[in-house]
């Protein structure tokens, strides 16, 4: 695995970086017994099931499964690969990275050559709004709407003149080369010869970061019955620029978001620039699109309430509902504020003032409910067809939304307003349970966070895992698993891999610390599996003869699966070769297996003679 960061200096990063410490920047911690817990930032819960080990370094959430240590967590949280996690943390404790890897470093200085490059258009573009005869047209037009100077400065609002080449010669005057331009999309190839600028006549809105670095921009036409493309036309994908994982405004609002303990999310550009410029700051916009995962935990890791103020045409489409959904599992408490017919929460506040739309947002509904106001809306209840409707969109709801006290909850209303038994609506979510645990346990099984979308499930029995478990706690343990267990008797290669490991430690007289592996794995299922195994309350601090014994019992165990397995092909090898007639082959077979067709209930290990625990 080739590690841009070099091993010791990760090394020290992990010995300096203290995982509570980090942990606490999300979330609250609270003590309990040896450990620290927490309500999980993975999945939406209730009662704290997130449990972080001082030390050992390690957390493990006993309610959805993720597991790891601080590098994984940052990774998670702050959506980042493992070594711009690693430089995140190096800053924190104070330990200098050297630059080691080249194509990564080259990496790294391209990123910032586009980000220096967006930074030195968004100035260009605010040149020409504010200080050119091109610019007055779209100064005038800002005004009119009501964005004051000192907001326009605040979001580096700018504007892009219609030539052609406007910021192209520019930008080759101050030294970029045309490359750097269209890998950053803000210019184009002309179809025969030559560059033109992607962003011609339009107003040009920044896509900050959440550090301020310009990511990409949004450009909106000066003028709607231009027909020069569309309304907005954002940057294209680029290396810094991802729409699905920005929100719009969130470098200006997450301290307003922290202070206020809530986040309003809108549709676009100018809603968030009026509310700000209004005192609102706790806004951001996702857009124009649907929230997505990533958004969803960004604004997690700010707060857990958050409101929409959609406009109300895209309040009830599918995709928003999806997008809700997604905040919702994210573990936010979703509400939705519900704005008239045909306004934004831009032109509503202009309309009736901050104080007006402050209300609405106070006034908020919490998702469930909003949904369910909507599916009245949605379907004619007095009809048998829209009551099964009804009913059949109620119940994908309450199975993927929400807990089971919010179940009971919208189960009764969702009764009175059907005139049915709540009993009856009850059995039909059972029956629908029942099925969709069916379906799911034969076809993926449940899945842990953290990354389990992009690996392969793990295939491991218990008795691996209780193995895994005990050889990282104890050297002693793993040196006796070294001498006896085969690397066969184990199914999954990962697991397989994983176990070499420790043992490669142990040979090395190093205890395999669990938190030393967890950034040797790039695979999720590997690192949830380490974190379950070392924190899993069943197996900590047994007494030593305790702990070799129930690992002698796990070896055997899987000796057994594997020698059962073996036989079996044996058999079937056997009854292949007897119809061929091969007769030498058979019996050379049998040589080679007789140990295996002896041994049926023995067991490679015996030094324990089958005495007790306690023996
Ligand atoms: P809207 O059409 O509601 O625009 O799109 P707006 O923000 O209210 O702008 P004004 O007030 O008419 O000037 C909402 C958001 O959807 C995205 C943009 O992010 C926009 O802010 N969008 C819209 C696009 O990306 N492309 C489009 O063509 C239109
Ligand atoms: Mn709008």
């Amino acid at each position: 695995m080739s590690r841009p960061i070099p091993e010791n200096i990760i090394e020290e990063i992990r010995q300096r970086t203290d995982l509570v410490e980090v942990v606490s920047e999300y979330l609250k911690l609270e003590r309990r017994g040896k450990n620290m817990v927490g309500l999980c930032p993975f999945h939406s819960e209730k009662t704290p099931s997130f449990t972080v080990s001082p030390e050992k370094q390690l957390y493990h959430c006993f309610g959805c499964g993720a597991s790891g240590n601080a590098f994984s967590f940052i990774m998670q949280m702050d959506n980042l690969n493992f070594p711009e996690a690693a430089r995140l943390l190096a800053g924190r404790c104070g330990v200098k990275i050297p630059e080691t890897n080249q194509v990564e470093r080259k990496k790294e200085d391209f990123k910032e050559n586009i980000y220096r490059l967006n930074r030195l258009a968004a100035r260009y573009y605010a040149y020409c709004l504010n200080n050119t005869e091109p610019g007055k047209q779209a100064l005038e037009y800002l005004h009119d709407r009501g964005i004051k100077q000192e907001t326009i400065e605040e979001f580096m609002v700018g504007y892009a003149p219609s030539d052609w080449q406007g910021f192209f010669k520019f930008a080759r005057k101050k030294g970029a080369g045309p490359d750097l331009m269209i890998k950053a999309g803000l210019v184009s190839p002309g179809r025969e010869k030559g560059y033109y600028d992607r962003f011609r006549g339009r107003i040009m809105f920044p896509i900050f970061d959440i550090s301020g670095k310009v990511s990409g921009f949004g450009g909106r036409l000066l003028s709607e019955n231009e027909k020069s493309g569309p309304k907005y036309l954002n940057s294209p994908e680029t290396p810094v620029f991802d729409k699905s994982s920005i929100l719009y405004g969130l470098n200006l609002a997450r301290e307003a978001i922290r202070r206020e303990k809530k986040a309003i999310v809108m549709e676009g550009y100018t809603d968030v620039i009026t509310a700000y410029q209004a005192g609102i700051k706790n806004v951001v916009a996702s857009l124009g699109t649907a929230l997505t995962k990533t958004q969803a935990r960004q604004l997690r890791f700010q707060t857990d309430m958050v409101i929409t103020a959609y406009d109300s045409d895209i309040a009830g489409e599918a995709a928003t509902w999806r997008g809700l959904a997604i905040l919702q599992s994210t573990g936010c408490l979703v509400q939705v504020a519900d704005l008239p017919e045909g306004s934004d929460p831009d032109s509503y506040i202009k309309e009736n003032g901050a104080g007006a739309f402050i209300d609405l947002i106070n006034n908020a509904t919490p998702l469930m409910e909003y949904h369910l106001l909507q599916m009245k809306k949605r379907y004619d209840l007095s009809t048998d067809r829209g009551r099964m409707e009804y009913t059949d969109e109620l119940i994908s709801i309450l199975l993927s939304e929400i807990n089971h006290v919010e179940q009971n909850y919208y189960l009764k209303k969702a009764a009175e307003e059907l005139g049915v038994d709540e009993e009856a609506l009850r059995s039909e979510l059972k029956k629908r349970q029942r099925w969709s645990n069916h379906y799911k346990s034969n076809k993926q099984g449940n899945e842990p966070a953290g990354g389990g979308e992009q690996s392969q499930k793990i295939n491991i029995n218990p008795a691996e895992k209780i193995l895994i478990s005990l050889m990282l706690q104890s050297k002693e343990i793993a040196e006796q698993g070294r001498t006896i267990l085969k690397l066969d008797y184990l199914s999954d290669s990962r697991v397989k891999e994983l176990v070499e490991s420790i043992w490669k430690h142990t040979e090395n007289n190093d205890t395999a610390a669990a938190d030393k592996l967890l950034n040797q794995f790039e695979d999720p299922q590997i690192n949830n599996l380490i974190g379950e195994a070392v924190t899993d309350p069943s197996l900590q601090d047994l007494p030593p003869h305790t702990a070799k014994r129930m690992a002698e019992d796990c070896i055997n165990k899987l000796y057994k699966v594997w020698a059962k397995k073996q036989q079996r092909e044996l058999q079937k090898k056997l009854k292949e070769l007897e119809k061929q007639g091969a007769d030498e082959q058979i019996e050379e077979l049998l040589r080679k297996h007789q140990d295996l067709l002896r041994i049926k209930d023995d067991s490679p290990y015996r030094s324990g003679k089958g005495g007790d625990i306690d023996g």
